[in-house]
């Protein structure tokens, strides 16, 4: 089933059925006396009525700020709703419960313009299978796991591998991507949350967790994306939001001519296999140095060893913070559309992504084929393969303690 239509197609849709009933009255009084008198009464009446589409569209976008559903399929015999999320200046979050999946985020351009800058699929059915994990919640653990193994307190567990020999993003059956999730609208806020249990087990991990993520659109135009996770053993953790952006709209193009600065002074070199290699490498003087605002395709086919084995960047910033409260992460400026994005999270570091594994093979909304680079992701996180780092930051999570963490997507346009 197709996801209903958003409310600038509901308006451009009423203009139309406007612009065609004011042909029809004309045609229908063109042999008729008094000819011209009546045509310019017709023309006047089809003003008024376009003039009273265009406001009542409007409103329509107005009098829809809040939460709707659409039932728009099933998955394991669950009922998979779309929420759509919309504020009062007519931005727009999608999200279903299918993998907690962004379907759409459709914000202004510097115009007013809005377009849907998320790459994603018109139907639920697009989203199955979903390779790039477009739009998807990840986890249990999101990024990669060395080997598919991992030892916790003495005992060691293998992971379903499903990149060469490592774990991504979860696992192959049950990763968070790929299940139903429990939805439910906030009340009193723009919002919908997510709620998943994730049995002891799953995927090969222990301990029964409990995980809940919620979608709020604020009237500042931010997404605000909200962590929460339990467990009853010890278990590590590391979920993520995996939305591909293209500020121009997605499907339009490659995103090498956007601007990107990343408030990291330091990243994780990997390996062949795209595992931190456990070097924490200052950016400086390296391309992939984004402390100033610096084009995706400036660098990103230089021959720096990073870039060859990534493909591009595909690397985990770690973010310069004081303290663990939210901090600025990542901006990204798109100059033809004037869009922004600003990222800030609690978590301790970004992986910038460029779809550089995109590779045509991939056909999303409006027939839009989705090839190399044509996305990226702002993925914040811990550090890639933690459970086999000790030294870096811990991804452990024990009973009786609660994991938490949030990221902004603040979207705006200069
Ligand atoms: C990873 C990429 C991977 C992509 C899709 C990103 O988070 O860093 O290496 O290809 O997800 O799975």
């Amino acid at each position: 089933m197709r996801f209903m239509p958003v409310a600038g197609e509901r308006q451009r849709y009423a203009e139309r059925k406007a612009l065609l009933r004011g042909r029809a009255v004309e045609q229908h009084t063109h042999k008729s006396g008094l000819r011209s008198k009546l045509s310019a009464m017709r023309r006047s009446l089809i003003v008024t009525i376009i003039v009273f589409m265009l406001v009542a569209g409007g409103a329509t976008a107005q009098s829809t700020a809040g939460v709707q559903q659409q039932p728009v399929g099933s998955r394991d015999g669950r009922p998979i709703t779309l929420y759509t999320l919309t504020n009062s200046h007519g931005v727009e979050i999608r999200a279903m419960n299918y993998g907690g999946i962004i379907v759409a985020i459709r914000v202004p351009d510097r115009k007013g313009q809005l377009a849907d800058i998320a790459l994603g699929h018109e139907t639920m059915e697009g989203y199955i299978p979903n390779p790039p994990y477009l739009g998807a919640i990840v986890g249990r653990y999101a990024n990669r796991i060395a080997n598919g193994k991992f030892t916790l307190d003495g005992k060691t567990y293998s992971l379903p591998q499903n990149d060469g020999t490592n774990t991504l993003h979860g696992g192959v059956k049950r990763s968070f991507d790929k299940v139903t999730w429990d939805g439910e609208p906030l009340k009193g806020t723009t919002g919908v949350a997510f709620s998943y249990l994730s049995k002891d087990g799953e995927e090969g991990f222990p301990g029964n967790l409990t995980v809940k993520v919620t979608y709020t659109l604020t009237e500042s135009n931010e997404l605000v994306i909200d962590y929460e996770a339990t467990t009853d053993k010890a278990t590590p953790i590391n979920v993520s939001q995996h939305s591909y952006f293209n500020l121009a709209s997605e499907g339009n193009g490659d995103v090498l001519n956007h601007e990107v600065e990343i408030n990291a002074d330091r990243f994780t070199p990997v390996d062949k296999n795209l595992i931190p290699t456990g070097e924490l490498r200052p950016v400086k003087g390296t391309p992939l140095d984004f402390s100033t605002p610096t084009r995706v395709g400036a660098r990103i086919d230089d021959t720096y060893d990073q870039l060859t084995l990534a493909h591009g960047y595909d690397h985990n910033f770690i973010i310069n913070r004081k303290g663990d409260g939210l901090t600025f992460a990542a901006r990204v400026y798109e100059p033809t559309s004037g869009r922004v994005l600003e990222v800030s999270t609690t978590q301790p570091a970004i992986q910038f992504y460029t779809g550089n594994f995109l590779d045509g093979s991939v056909t999303g909304k409006q027939g839009h084929v989705y090839k190399r680079r044509y996305g990226f992701c702002l993925e914040t996180q811990h550090y890639p393969d933690s459970p086999n780092h000790p030294d870096f930051p811990t991804t452990i999570l024990k009973p009786g303690e609660t994991f938490r963490s949030k990221t902004v997507f603040k979207f705006s346009a200069k």
